[in-house]
């Protein structure tokens, strides 16, 4: 894990003394995007519905940079300091009062997302930017549930966090410039290196990327090839470090499924359509790594890939 560290509390976009950052929701991404603002110096609340999630984010951060020490990549120091500057709470309300920033990164679900913007807008201060780092709804949609459209923009980080370089900023319809380039800057104090996108189904990520994993899938379906095989030709043919039915396992088949709806539904063009084998794949629980099953096995302690029986 390489370090995105710069432990300097003047340097932030917010003009002040280090930066009040919130984090909305403690899984996957809130634990990575926690950890890389903590190290990075700003004060970090963590805010979850779910206190053991909350425990349990503190812990992995804990453990990431408890590999990073290993590594050398940052001091025992600027581990304890990372650590210091997160507060856990499972109030919104509360944990939004002195955010400069609420980075908002809580279950992909427009219902809740839009609920959780309705919450930040009344209590987080005046002027305060409130980001999301959903991977497909329409930021211009979150951003007319609070009444400050011009401060909400799409953070989109990528998993894992503390490792993956990119943010895809997207401008939502209303999103101000001055917001966009606060954005731009601050990720690049993070270590990362931004994208500017705008705000159309799946921006530009996504848009690319879900419908590539869909034809995946649609060969396995119709039989042009094994699971291996695709994997292999685009690792080793394009270059790929993983291959397009790892990757689907890795983010989770029913993320996958759930954001070709969003681009189907967006274009209204049937070239969108998920394929039957990963509407199947779903509805029969198989979503990959979390589920222990998907294009391959998964069993804890063993790296190596294992084609699902169903594949074989
Ligand atoms: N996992 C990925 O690879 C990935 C990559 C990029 C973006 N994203 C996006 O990041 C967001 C989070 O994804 P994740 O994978 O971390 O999800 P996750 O399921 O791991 O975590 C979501 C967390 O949100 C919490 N939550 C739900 N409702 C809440 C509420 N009202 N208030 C506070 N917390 C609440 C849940 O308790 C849970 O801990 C989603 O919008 C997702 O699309 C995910």
């Amino acid at each position: 894990m390489e370090s995105t560290s710069n432990n300097n509390k003047s340097r932030t976009p917010f003009g002040g003394q280090g930066g009040c950052v919130a984090v909305i929701g403690a899984g996957t991404m809130g634990n990575g995007i926690a950890h890389v603002f903590a190290q990075s110096g700003f004060t970090v609340t963590l805010i979850d519905v779910n206190a053991a999630q909350l425990e349990k984010a503190v812990a992995t951060i804990g453990k990431n940079l408890d590999r990073q020490v290993s590594k050398a990549t940052i001091t025992e120091e600027q581990k304890k300091a990372a650590l210091e500057n997160i507060t856990t709470v499972s109030d919104i309300t509360a944990g939004v009062q002195n955010a400069q920033l609420v980075i908002e990164a809580a279950t992909e679900n427009t219902e809740i997302k839009l609920k959780i913007f309705k919450v930040i807008d009344e209590a987080a201060p005046v002027g305060c930017i409130l980001a999301t780092n959903t991977s497909s709804i329409s930021i211009t949609k979150i951003a007319a549930a609070t009444k400050r459209p011009e401060l909400v923009i799409g953070m989109h980080f990528m998993n894992p966090v503390p490792v993956m370089k990119l943010v895809e900023i997207i401008n939502g319809y209303a999103t101000g410039k001055e917001i966009t380039n606060t954005i731009v800057e601050l990720s690049k104090q993070l270590g990362k290196i931004p994208c500017v996108v705008n705000d159309y189904p799946g921006f530009i990520a996504n848009r690319i990327l879900m419908p590539m994993i869909n034809e995946a899938i649609y060969s396995v379906y119709e039989g042009v090839a094994g699971v291996e095989e695709i994997d292999t030709v685009m690792k080793l043919g394009m270059a790929h470090p993983m291959g397009p039915l790892q990757l689907a396992d890795f983010i989770g088949l029913d993320i996958c499924l759930s954001i070709m709806k969003v681009l189907q539904d967006g274009f209204g063009n049937p070239k969108y359509a998920p394929c039957p084998l990963l509407v199947n794949m779903v509805t029969a629980g198989k979503l990959g790594i979390k589920s222990s099953e998907g294009f391959y096995t998964y069993t804890a302690g063993n790296k190596e890939l294992v084609v699902a029986k169903r594949f074989i």
